[in-house]
């Protein structure tokens, strides 16, 4: 796995540091909601980030997953993201905090929080832990962990063909791993 890793991008300090404020600055938006916050995580990248997050909040919050495909495994720009997994909690009047790993195309945020806006929560924030390069300005974010370039990255639950999740720290990808360099030859 290490060798695949071509250099760390944010360590493991750096990323705890940064949940750290994160979950400041969230906590110190949801003060006035007595009924406390409903945190809808799209899976699988966002697991790691998610229970870091939650034990940085010390508010009263619901938790729901959805699973939204993705055909991400090779860095092309992928195809129209589906709702996989429904979200199994009523969030009718409820103030909603979506939280993603990483915002790229937008694609994946913009389908989930239009599927969100139809159960008719009484507010949508938006959380990312990373925000990339090339994300388009048109979509909303209210809390970002990081801003990056336009890498492959992994760890910290970011993967590759679902390999990497592990990886403590977020790292960019060897670039041959997923963009396979030209045959010389040919
Ligand atoms: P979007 O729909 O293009 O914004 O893509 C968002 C999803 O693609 C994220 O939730 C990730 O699962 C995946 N993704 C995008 N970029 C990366 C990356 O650099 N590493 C790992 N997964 C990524
Ligand atoms: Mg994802």
């Amino acid at each position: 796995m290490l060798q695949d890793i071509d250099r760390i991008l944010f360590s493991r300090e750096q990323i705890a540091a940064r949940v750290h404020q994160l979950a400041s600055e969230i906590a110190a938006t949801f003060t006035d909601t007595t009924s406390g916050v409903t945190l809808v995580t799209i899976l699988s990248g966002s697991i790691i980030f998610l229970a870091d997050l939650i034990r940085n909040l010390p508010i009263r919050m619901k938790i729901g997953l959805v699973t939204v495909s993705s055909y991400k495994g090779a860095t092309t720009t992928g195809t129209t993201p589906r709702l996989l997994k429904d979200l199994d909690l009523d969030i009718r009047g409820d103030h909603v905090l979506l939280i993603d790993d990483i915002l790229d195309t937008g694609r994946t945020l913009r389908l989930v929080q239009n599927e969100l806006q139809a159960l008719q929560p009484a507010s949508i924030h938006t959380g990312v832990l990373l925000r990339k390069s090339t994300a388009p300005a048109d979509i909303h974010v209210d809390f970002v962990g990081f801003d990056v370039e336009d890498v492959f990255v992994v760890g910290y639950g970011l993967d590759y063909n679902d390999h990497y999740r592990n990886y403590p720290h977020i790292g960019v990808l060897r670039r041959e791993l997923y963009q396979p360099q030209p045959d010389a030859a040919s």
